[in-house]
């Protein structure tokens, strides 16, 4: 277990739980790339690289016309002597040249895993995990980059990242520089993402590696909506059940790239990290600069597996605080239900019917300062709207808790409107480039937190509202894209560092923010999920899934969302009909299940409930109450795919796999349908289960070969049906 280096043959060999990554030294000093996939006892190289004089790939030893860096596997891949697939990272000299020739010197092991200065990263102490630290360095520069591997003793997971470090006498600028590089052997994989847009996340795409460059990309400034810094690699014949897939999930919250070369022979480079597209970072001598972190998960039993390796890993080595570990509180939000058109009158009222419905958590959206009473002003002046709220935020916040809720709060800490006090004392505060148009999204700026004085004064306002009134939840929201990326401080050459110092900055503000107020629950939120990625539930341990609250679309968005995500990061709320963003009338019950498929809570206007519809609710908020635990923090087995058909099925059961929650949902009614059942999975084919309710008892193996019925009283469209087990 952990990390061997073979002296003699240069071999590095790393064991995760269930998985080997393999690497050797060769020649003076090139690393390159042998194995990663299911544990092996030993390395005994019956896969040596076989070199072959190949034309138009050129030669660094003139007396060997067979190797060549174009057609060797490699672990961080270089540019300009040889190789012309696209390298890990490029830099450029004072003299403009842009070409540089790293060899391996000298490596460390040790157990543990260091944090990762001032970035989001999984952590893990020395009973849990081994690192390795190879330094390679580019002679003629003293350029040294130390490429981190970390393995995790528990999970089949490999962590990476690169620290440049500047040794040398003059100025290197980077260019690029990625955090993860693999040369895998064949092309024989399908590439799997998420795509998506606003109020349509992480949609599910898979698709064949064809010859050439496959990525996706985000460059908008934020991890995205429209690709999620997430991808799989799963041979031909992998399912959800079985087969080989690998993962890549990058830990940071901007502008990313995951891209697949398949080459002329038919190898594919696999590689992530920070999209280079508009990037560079000078490195003074002694400077250092450190990429974020790739977490890779190996699984040989399918995405399900993978998907709840991730879960575990990030549950446990990623997530922190006080929140980590406890279960969610159920809210009610009142964005849906008042928009920006609210008093203190209308929220106490909704705040208490909450209450009497069972729920512990209200949350007070956007629109309770400055002077917002839409979206064209006050972002920036975090000050209470008197006229809303004329007895203030500690007022409020106490009659909410004398009811016995909680009391949460909305902010955009990173925008800033025009039409605010905030933009006339500081114009140029924003994100902007000098003589260009500002571009308005949603009518406002990006504040340009790569400035400290901007985080600063920022921090000081949120820490000031937070510090004024019991507050125990913060829903921390995002909701443009960047334009005109560009900052005042920085000198020309460094102007294209400012989106990344932007998230820099952001995480060491998240940091000040979550470690003052420890108390506080932080959920993100980017027009939804905008920004679903580990590197905010570093600091912010869920996160608002979607815009879209309509509970048909809901069932792709947290299918997809869940191939990565724990559940417990996942917000779903149950949202009023016709539903506000596709006008579907679904029913409450449905509603209800897909939400209490996640961190549930609502968001609707509660007083206007029926009678009948209030009973619902106190039932769903009960029920919830009683799965909570096994739903937030259990294991997650997906059945059927709403990607796939009408039809979509999940699973929660805990590791003792005593008690299992079954949800079904049919989008469609069919005519002349035929009658389904629906196969189990990760229950315990020992174990007898009780149907709770019922004195109907199945053993596991009958639930998970035979399957049981989907019941056929199911009429009409968009029906829900929930199954729950406990062993005996
Ligand atoms: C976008 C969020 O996703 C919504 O839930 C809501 O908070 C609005 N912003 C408020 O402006």
């Amino acid at each position: 277990m952990g990390i061997q280096f073979d002296e003699k043959k240069r071999i590095f060999h790393l064991q995760a739980k269930d998985t080997s990554y393999v690497m050797e030294v060769v020649r003076d000093g090139f690393l390159i790339h042998l194995y990663w996939g299911k544990k092996i006892n030993s390395y005994n190289q019956p896969n040596p690289v076989q070199l072959l004089d190949r034309g138009f790939s050129g030669n660094p030893y003139k007396e060997d016309r067979t190797f060549s860096l174009d057609t060797l596997p490699q672990e961080y891949p270089q540019f300009g002597n040889t190789d012309y697939r696209k390298p890990a990272y490029q830099i450029q000299l004072e003299n403009g040249s842009t070409i540089s020739d790293l060899r391996y010197t000298s490596h460390e092991v040790y157990r543990g895993k260091p944090k990762l200065e001032g970035m989001p990263a999984t952590y893990a102490n020395e009973t849990e995990a081994e690192t390795l630290a190879i330094t390679m360095e580019d002679a003629l520069t003293g350029l040294h980059v130390i490429l981190n591997y970390t393995v995790f003793d528990q999970y089949n997971v490999i962590t990476r990242s690169v620290r440049f470090i500047n040794n040398g006498q003059e100025s290197i600028k980077l260019l690029r520089a990625l955090s993860s590089s693999i040369d895998f052997h064949d092309a024989d994989f399908d590439f799997l993402h998420l795509h998506g847009a606003h109020n349509r996340e992480r949609f599910i795409e898979r698709a064949p590696l064809r010859p050439g460059i496959q990525s996706i990309e985000s460059s908008r400034g934020a991890s995205s909506h429209q690709h999620n810094p997430f991808f799989a690699l799963l041979r031909k014949d992998a399912t959800e059940f079985a087969g080989e897939v690998f993962g890549f999930n990058f830990v940071y919250s901007g502008n990313f790239l995951g891209q697949i070369e398949v080459d002329q022979f038919a190898n594919s480079r696999v590689m992530m990290g920070i999209n280079p597209f508009d990037f560079s970072w000078l490195l003074q001598p002694g400077d250092s600069f450190q990429t974020p972190e790739v977490v890779m998960v190996y699984s040989d039993s399918g995405l399900g597996d993978m998907s709840r390796t991730y879960h575990d890993l990030y549950r446990e080595h990623l997530l922190r605080g006080q929140h980590k570990q406890k279960e969610r509180p159920i809210l009610v939000n009142n964005w849906e239900a008042t928009y920006f058109d609210f008093n203190e009158e209308k929220i106490l009222d909704i705040a208490k019917t909450g209450k009497e419905l069972g729920m512990e958590l209200f949350v007070l959206d956007d629109g309770w300062f400055g002077k917002r009473d839409d979206d064209t002003t006050s972002l920036g002046d975090w000050i209470v709207d008197q006229r809303k709220l004329p007895n203030g935020l500690n007022t409020l916040a106490n009659q909410i808790n004398d009811m016995g809720m909680q009391f949460g709060l909305w902010f955009e800490p990173e925008m800033i409107s025009v039409e605010s006090d905030l933009y006339r004392e500081h114009p140029d505060w924003c994100l902007h480039v000098p003589g260009r148009n500002r571009s308005e999204s949603r009518n406002q700026l990006v504040l340009d937190l790569s400035r400290d004085d901007v985080c600063e004064e920022i921090t000081k306002q949120i820490s000031n509202i937070l510090a004024s009134a019991p507050i125990t939840y913060v829903k921390w929201d995002m909701n443009r894209h960047m334009t005109e990326v560009g900052s005042a401080l920085l000198p020309a050459e460094r102007q294209r560092e400012t989106a990344h110092r932007y998230m820099l900055n952001l995480y060491k503000m998240l940091e000040e923010i979550t470690t003052n107020f420890p108390h506080i629950l932080f959920e993100s939120c980017s027009g939804g999920g905008g920004r679903f990625d580990p590197g905010m539930l570093y600091y912010m341990p869920q996160t608002w899934t979607s815009d879209n609250t309509d509970a048909v679309s809901r069932l792709k968005i947290q299918y997809g969302t869940s191939l990565v995500y724990p559940i417990v990061t996942i917000g779903a709320h149950v949202s009023a009909v016709p539903n506000h963003q596709v006008h579907r009338i679904t029913s409450l019950k449905m509603r209800g299940d897909v939400a209490m498929s996640g961190n549930f809570g609502y968001e609707l206007d509660l007083t206007k409930m029926t009678t009948e519809e209030k009973e619902i609710v106190k039932e769903q908020t009960a029920h919830y109450k009683k799965i909570r635990k096994l739903v937030q923090y259990g294991d997650f087995y997906r059945l059927l795919s709403p990607f796939e058909g009408n039809d979509t099925a999940w699973l929660f059961t805990n590791k003792e796999k005593s008690e299992a929650i079954v949800s079904y949902y049919r989008v469609l009614a069919e005519p002349a349908a035929p009658t389904k059942v629906l196969k189990l999975d990760g229950i315990d084919v020992t174990k007898q289960y009780q149907l709770v309710g019922t004195d109907k008892i199945f053993g596991g193996d009958e639930l998970t070969y035979v399957g049981i019925n989907i019941p056929i009283e199911l009429e009409g469209d968009f029906q829900s049906y929930v199954w729950h087990f406990q062993a005996i």
